[in-house]
Formats: structure tokens, sequence, C-alpha cells
């Protein structure tokens, strides 16, 4: 019998040539890839090779270890979200900042049992979260830092293990309720059964996870490559001088005010709800006043389900406003509610305005699945890179548990943008998320039906009932398109 092991030395390959584009970017940049051991916050280094190259370890990895290691392994070293909570709470890593501590001290101060706060930073520490310098005495590492109060992943792990994780626990009940597997209601969602609110409401009613939930979408940001994704990304230097960007939902405006500082030839218009747009003005006069005085910015309130963004603006951009972290009115209808805000988008566009939507675009995990213009992994990882892009399949499953929601492939951003009349250009990839550019459909497609409809008819083959159902599609299409 062939014995056929190349898989694996293929993954290993993987590993290696991941790590070694990971040493040439720091190579290029003169400086060392700090130490496990390190806490310099700024010496890890994180560029797009650099997230590419490490998306295709992970993956590699996972895969290799999936491949060798007994499958109960993998399966019980599940991460436990319990003990980055209790470290979180008892604010290990603030106690850890100045130096290494026994445990006792660390007990004494968060007030919580030394020998069971030991072993729970002894589980993190085996997967490389904090350090045990020597018997009973702990520091921080690369890792544990992000646990620090300043780190908006602090901000991020608190939400995730806190009130989402309590919603997660639901997730079974909600799915196998017969009443509620189907729905769309973020009403039905798991979040909802276990605590008996919504998110919104236990944002707005808990002070302090209310307070924590900006930092924690601050963390989702830098996770995936902060505001400086887009300004690298796309090939903005061949964009007319004067071009306009429109952030719908921009919330403050980092992305824009991000480019804008980077590319001073693009203008900007910052639309969210009346009161984060007068946020936005603060944060620009204070963070880019110059841009304000030259009016290279303007901030225009909106509500994106009632109406149109500035008419008339280059690129309208929308980053994470498909999902359902938004105060939507509509409660059961995530995938119309993507069409709404795209539709008024549409109305509000030029010829050549771009739609840039700015996501986690999943991908399925077979191959023949994977849709033609996806970006695919290096055989023999799966083909949605598997570990590697681990995150956002998370993060889908967030949305599904928070807001009976979800996160989209590329075909059903392909099929909403066609409902509101655009279509695909390109995709943009930035090895978490992906920018999806659109632009208006082509109004020859609706001409193309119409003379199709006239033959059809005039060669007299399409029974009343089919005539009347083609010509409903006529209508249809061309409200879809014209708007
Ligand atoms: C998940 S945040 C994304 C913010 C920003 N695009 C980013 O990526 O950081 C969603 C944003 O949509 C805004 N928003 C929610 N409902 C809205 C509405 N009906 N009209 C306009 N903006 C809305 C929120 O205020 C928030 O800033």
């Amino acid at each position: 019998m062939a014995v056929d092991n190349a898989h694996l030395r293929e993954l290993v390959a993987l590993v290696s040539q991941s790590v070694e584009s990971v040493l040439a970017q720091y190579a290029a940049a003169a400086r060392p890839v700090p130490s496990l051991d390190s806490t310099d916050p700024s010496a890890p280094l994180d560029n797009r090779a650099i997230r590419e190259a490490t998306r295709v370890l992970e993956s590699a990895c996972a895969q290799l270890c999936a491949s060798v290691a007994p499958p109960n392994h993998i399966l019980v070293n599940m991460v436990n979200p319990a003990c980055l909570r209790v470290a979180l709470t008892a604010r290990v890593a603030e106690q850890l900042r100045d130096g290494p501590k026994p445990i006792s001290e660390l007990a004494k101060t968060s007030g919580i049992s030394a020998d069971k706060l030991g072993r729970i930073l002894r589980n993190l520490a085996t997967k490389h979260c904090f350090r045990e310098v020597s018997k009973d005495v702990w520091a921080n590492n690369r890792l544990s830092v992000c646990l620090l109060p300043e780190d908006t992943t602090s901000g991020l792990i608190g939400h995730m293990t806190d009130e989402m994780y309590f919603g997660m626990t639901s997730l079974t009940d909600a799915l196998t309720d017969a009443e509620w597997t189907d729905s769309t209601d973020k009403e039905h969602a798991a979040f909802t059964r276990a605590h008996k609110h919504n998110v919104f409401e236990i944002m707005t009613n808990d002070a302090k996870r209310g307070e924590r939930f900006p930092q924690a979408m601050l963390g989702w940001t830098k996770l995936h490559g902060g505001a400086e994704v887009v300004v690298q990304l796309y090939p903005w230097d061949s964009v007319p001088a004067n071009a306009t960007f429109c952030d719908v939902g921009g919330s403050v405006g980092h992305v824009a005010m991000a480019l804008t500082k980077a590319k001073p030839h693009i203008k900007a218009v910052v639309q969210d709800l009346p009161t984060v747009v007068e946020q936005a003005k603060d944060v620009w006069q204070k963070e880019f006043p110059e841009a304000v005085q030259k009016q290279r910015v303007q901030f225009v309130p909106i509500d994106f389900f009632a109406g149109s963004p500035v008419e008339g603006c280059d690129f309208y951009y929308s980053r994470s406003n498909t999902c359902q972290y938004l105060t939507s009115h509509r409660h059961d209808w995530p995938d119309a509610d993507c069409e709404t805000i795209l539709k008024n988008t549409r109305k509000a566009m030029k010829p050549g305005s771009k739609v840039l939507i700015h996501e986690f675009i999943l991908m399925h995990a077979a191959p023949e699945a994977v849709s033609e213009s996806s970006e695919k992994a290096p055989f023999p990882l799966l083909p949605n890179f598997g570990v590697g892009a681990q995150r956002k399949y998370n993060q889908d499953l967030n949305m599904m548990s928070a807001f009976n929601s979800r996160e989209r492939t590329l075909d059903d951003f392909v099929a909403i943008g066609a409902k509101a009349g655009l279509k695909l250009v390109k995709t943009w990839e930035a090895a978490d998320t992906t920018i999806v550019e659109l632009e208006a459909a082509h109004r020859r497609r609706i001409a193309q039906h119409t003379c199709l409809l006239a033959k059809r008819k005039r060669f007299g083959d399409l029974g009343d009932g089919r005539k009347k159902q083609h010509e409903l599609t006529a209508r249809r299409i061309r409200r879809h398109l014209e708007l």
C-alpha cells in the first residue's frame, strides 16, 4: 500500500514559509521578533504581509495538530473563557505591570483564594498567557499585557467572556426551540434567552457593561487591522484630487480621518446618527483641526434606514454596518435592513461612484463551494484558511447568539447588492476583513429583460399566467435598478 504523507510535509513547509516571511518583515524594519516574554506593546510589527503570513501560520499549525494529535486532545483543549474573565476581574495584568509578584500578593489584592487564582493563572500560562517565572510567582508576557485596561483588547475580552459568553450558554436552547429556531428576530436570540433582555437593553441598563462596550468595539477594530487597513488596501493614489469619501454609519469617522490624514487629496463626509455626528465634530476638532478649518471634512447626520447619504460622493464606505450591532428599528429582517441601507446609498450615487463594503467575508470550508471571486488558501489548508480565519467565524456565531444576525459570504453580498441595483467590481483582501467594491449595475440589463419579454410575447410562447409573472419581474427589476 502506498504511504503518502505529503500533506503533512506540505503543512510543515507552509509553517516554515510563513515564519520566513515574518522574519523578512522584521529584518526589513531592522527589528528583532519580540520574545514571548516581551511586555512592550509596541514591539510586535503589524502590517499586511505579517497578517497574511500569520493567517497561513495559524491555519497550518492548527491543521497539523488536528491531523496528528489525538482528536480528543484537540476537542478538550478548547480555550476556557472563564479563566480569562477571572484574570481580568482580578486585574492580574495591572498588578503585574511593574514586575513579577507572588500569588499570595495577587490573591490578597483581588480577594480571591491564592490556591484557586494560582490554578486559573496556570491554566492560562499553559496557553502562553502570563508566565510563571518561579514557583507561584507570576509575570506578564506578550499576551497578558493585552489585558491591561489601556489596551482596547481588554474591553473586548471583557465583553466576550462576560455578557456574550453568558448569552452563548443558551445557544442550544434557542436553536432547539421549535418556535425560535428559524426566527431572525433578536428577541429570539440566545443572548435574550439567557439575559431576559436584548443586547441594547443590557448596554443601556447596566452601566458597567455599557461603558465597556465602546472599548470592546475599538478592540474589534484593532483586531482587524484598524483604520489603517483601508488606507493601505485601496489604490487611493490613483483617485482624482478632491474625491469625496463618505463614511456612512462611520461613528466618529476614524476611518475617514486616517484616510484624509494619509491622503491629503481626498475629502471626507462623516455620517452617523445626530448624537454621534456631534461627537465626531469634537473628535476631529481635537485630533485633526486642519481638516475642519480647511473644510476637508463635512459632518452630516443620517438615519441610513430612512434616508440617503450626501449625494454625488465618489466613495460610499460602510464598515460593520451590515450586521446587527445597529439601532435598527426592524427586528426580523437583517438582510432587508442591509438592502435598505444599500438602496438608500444607491440613490445618492453619481456615475462612477463606488460603494465599499468593509466586512468579514465568510467562505465555505468545502473547496467546490468557495465563490470563484474569493481568495483561496494554499493547499492543503482548508480553502477558507481554517483557524487562520477563525475570528470571523466566531464573530458570525456572536452575531447569531446576540442578535439572530449573521456575517455573510461574498455571494450573499453580491445578491443583496443586486437587489439594490449594485454589482461587484472587485474584492480587496486584508487577511481578516475584505473590502467589497460595488458600482451601479448596468441599466442595459433592464433593456435586455424588456426586450426578452417583448420577444416572448411576440412569439406567444407564454401562457397568460407566465406573461403576468414576467411583467411583474420586469417591473421589480426596473424598480431595483432605476430606483
Ligand atoms: C458597528 S458600528 C460601526 C462604526 C464604524 N463604521 C466602524 O467601523 O467603526 C455601527 C455604527 O452605525 C451607527 N448607526 C446605527 N444605526 C444607525 C442609523 N439608523 N443610521 C445611521 N447610523 C447608524 C452607529 O451609531 C455606529 O456608529
